[in-house]
């Protein structure tokens, strides 16, 4: 009996303590009362100043949670040894200086997509074991930018390798380092290619993040995981550093659980790079006292909002359709003047022309020669390394997904006649497309379901705004706002103003190995 009760006594005693630890490792909220989880940029700082918050404990909860999540999740690829150290330089400094004088993400961690480069301890390799061991000449613009607003770089997220310029064949979401991303609330297709970026902050393992996009990468991982995309203009943020596709269409943007600190990031990152001579052009549009003052609660008020019948033409009643309508609806109430069953003159010459294809391919050849090259190390110093590098290790790589795009690419020989068409046909589509749209209706942005309007951002280098939209079943989608370059500063009112109106992203389960 005695034995009995002892050994059931300590049977108790240990569940109660693995229940303990379970507890304290699933826990969000900190002794001071402060809930981590889905918390803002803003709650975070504020919690900061009144000393219920440090940045060492805000890196240990999200260790923590990528601890327990991202076996499940794959989201994150590394995390910084030196994210702690990071963490605790930022709390001396704001014990040191003036309330008030530090950015506004100082002491904040964010996650970075593998193909940003960062000189420190972590690898930039888009995924690729090509690149493993390369080492890059200095932080890319961005990463730069971060480091002097004192962000804690938390780590590097995983992608879809070389952002999906492999092949044609590889999943979504997959890379030979990485392994397959998950989406947290279907454990299935997170989009990409920044698609851990997208993972990592819907499910609570960083505060945020940055992607990229050449053609979607940011907007569809956006839409299909309920977080907020910022595709910015292009050349509005630097890309020097960044593992490249094409410099006409490539950008860096953040990807955030809410359009403030979507706002925040970019505000960070954006301006001028002397490695990218693109960001000397587009710092004009860059709005002198930055972009959260357009974080505005009747930023909809008065916007002439376009509603481009693409895909979508309504009227069948799914889900997705009813909700647009509701938002449609939710959109006008808030004060905006919608201008409905628009159609863009000659979205059918924009989706059967292979230009795009045509002109990517030429580019990465040369852009990725040309990043190559300028590493200091690197096991590859060309396209056609990689693609050599690929074929002598067919099991890491995976090989079976092919490499049908690279090969491709590699076939180009710069910009002949064919290249040059198709950079024309490009300028004049955006012209007499979606330019025309935009300013026949004097619109302010175009207002679409999903990340559906993502090739016509992208061929003209326009930026979008996506926002979480609503769930059908498990699976989340967004809402997108577009407009023409440089109407960034626009996007992030109408977005912040619908984001505030309708409150929809709700966060993901835990997701953790079952044992
Ligand atoms: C970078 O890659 C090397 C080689 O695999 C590895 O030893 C190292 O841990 C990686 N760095 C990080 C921060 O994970
Ligand atoms: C509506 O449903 C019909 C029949 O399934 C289909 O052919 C049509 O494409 C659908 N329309 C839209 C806008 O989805
Ligand atoms: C470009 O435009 C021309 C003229 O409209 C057309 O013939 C051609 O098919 C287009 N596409 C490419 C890839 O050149």
């Amino acid at each position: 009996m005695a034995s009995a009760c002892a050994s059931s006594f300590f049977q108790f005693l240990s569940i109660t303590l693995l229940l303990v630890t379970l507890s304290s490792m699933l826990s969000t909220t900190l002794a001071s009362g402060i809930s981590i989880k889905e918390a803002t940029v803003q709650d975070l700082q504020l919690a900061f100043q009144r000393k219920q918050l440090t940045s060492r404990q805000l890196v240990e909860f999200y260790l923590k949670q990528i601890n327990i999540q991202n076996p499940v999740l794959k989201g994150v690829l590394e995390v910084n040894p030196d994210a702690l150290a990071q963490a605790d330089r930022a709390d001396k400094e704001r014990r040191e200086k003036a309330a008030g004088s530090l950015s506004r993400l100082h002491g904040i961690p964010i996650l970075v997509k593998d193909n940003i480069a960062t000189k420190d301890k972590l690898n930039t390799t888009a995924g690729s074991f090509a690149l493993l061991g390369s080492v890059v000449p200095r932080d890319a613009g961005v990463v730069n930018k971060l480091r002097k607003a004192g962000a804690i770089i938390l780590g590097k997220a995983t992608l879809s390798e070389w952002s999906h310029y492999r092949s044609n064949g590889a999943p979504s979401g997959w890379s030979a380092r990485g392994g397959q991303g998950k989406n947290p609330y279907t454990l299935d297709d997170p989009c990409g290619s920044s698609s851990g970026p997208a993972i990592s902050v819907a499910a609570n393992l960083v505060a945020v993040s940055l992607g990229t996009e050449t053609d979607g990468s940011i907007l569809c991982p956006s839409c299909m995981n309920s977080v907020v995309g910022i595709k910015p203009t292009v050349g509005l943020t630097s890309r020097a550093g960044v593992v490249p596709i094409s410099p006409r269409q490539d950008t860096v943007g953040p990807i955030c659980r809410t359009v403030s600190d979507a706002a925040y990031v970019l505000e960070t990152i954006a301006g001028i790079d002397p490695f990218d001579k693109a960001t000397i052009e587009a710092s004009k549009y860059i709005p002198k006292g930055g972009y959260a003052q357009f974080l505005k609660k009747d930023g909809l008020r008065g916007k002439r909002l376009g509603v481009v019948r693409l895909y979508y033409e309504f009227g069948n009643d799914t889900l997705l359709d009813k909700t647009f309508k509701l938002h449609l609806n939710t959109l006008r109430r808030r004060g905006a003047v919608l201008i409905d069953n628009l159609k863009i003159d000659n979205i059918v010459e924009i989706f059967t022309d292979q230009s795009e294809q045509i002109a990517l391919n030429f580019e990465f050849k040369l852009s990725l020669n040309k990043y190559l090259k300028e590493l200091v190390a690197s096991p590859v110093k060309s396209l056609a390394d990689v693609i050599a590098f690929n074929k002598k290790h067919p099991k890491s790589e995976k090989l079976e997904y092919g490499q049908d795009l690279m090969v491709q690419a590699e076939k180009t020989n710069g910009i002949g006649k064919a290249e040059k068409q198709a950079l024309l046909n490009m300028t004049r589509s955006s012209q007499n497309g979606f330019e025309k749209l935009m300013k026949r209706n004097k619109l302010d942005a175009v207002v679409i379901p999903l990340a559906s309007f993502s090739n016509i951002l992208a061929i003209g280098g326009y930026p979008g705004v996506i926002v979480p939209a609503g769930y059908e079943k498990d699976q989340p989608f967004g809402i997108c706002f577009g407009g023409l370059k440089g109407s960034d500063p626009k996007l992030i009112e109408i977005a912040y103003s619908f984001e505030q109106a309708t409150l929809i992203r709700k966060p993901p389960p835990l997701r953790k190995l079952e044992v």
